[in-house]
């Protein structure tokens, strides 16, 4: 079969032979393209359709204070304002926890939210809420608990519990208009 034929049909003189030749490289042609078109939804299918991101959103309340010893007392008021209130103060925090990943064929889950949520509660709630995160939480002892430094505390301490095949990613609103999220590309 020549192939090449069929882009020089139009200016041969066209026979019974050369429209039966013309309809054969037709249907090889075809045959090509719909085969490779077809091979082509399967991969971008594969690669596209089964990767999600599910979301838990989680609530705690806490106090904190915004402090660096190593400066004045002047220095402290002058960054911090009144976060570095020495009497503490509150938020009520927002937490969303982003789990990216393939969806298990057998679940259809990309994780499972039961197990997710019990490792929220346990390892972060349990720990952080209605606490003093300067004085009652460990990580925050020698570590300003800004926003910032707290989703990072929290993706660490999540990140070890999820499985490394699954992306992780922490947002955190300290108020409505304030948020952080970690990590970041
Ligand atoms: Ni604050």
């Amino acid at each position: 079969m020549n192939i090449f034929y069929f882009f020089d049909v139009d200016t041969v003189q066209v026979t019974p032979k050369s429209i039966h030749q013309r309809s054969a490289a037709l249907s090889v042609l075809d045959t090509y393209f719909v085969t490779t078109f077809k091979a082509l939804l399967i991969l971008v299918g594969i690669n596209m359709a089964h990767k999600a991101a599910v979301f838990r959103k989680e609530h705690f309340n806490a106090a904190h204070r915004l402090h660096n010893p190593t400066w004045s007392d002047e220095k402290n008021e002058a960054v911090f304002g009144k976060c570095n209130n020495p009497h503490f103060h509150g938020h009520n925090y927002e937490l969303i926890v982003q789990v990216t990943g393939e969806i298990n064929p057998d679940t259809g889950y990309v994780v499972d939210m039961k197990v997710l949520s019990s490792l929220i509660k346990e390892f972060v709630l349990d720990r952080f809420d209605h606490r003093n995160l300067n004085l009652d939480v460990e990580e925050f002892f020698e570590l300003n608990p800004s926003a910032e430094n707290i989703a990072v505390v929290i993706y660490n301490i999540l990140r070890n519990k999820i499985d490394q095949a699954l992306d992780l990613k922490i947002r955190l609103y300290e108020t409505e208009r304030n948020f952080v999220e970690y990590p970041v590309n």
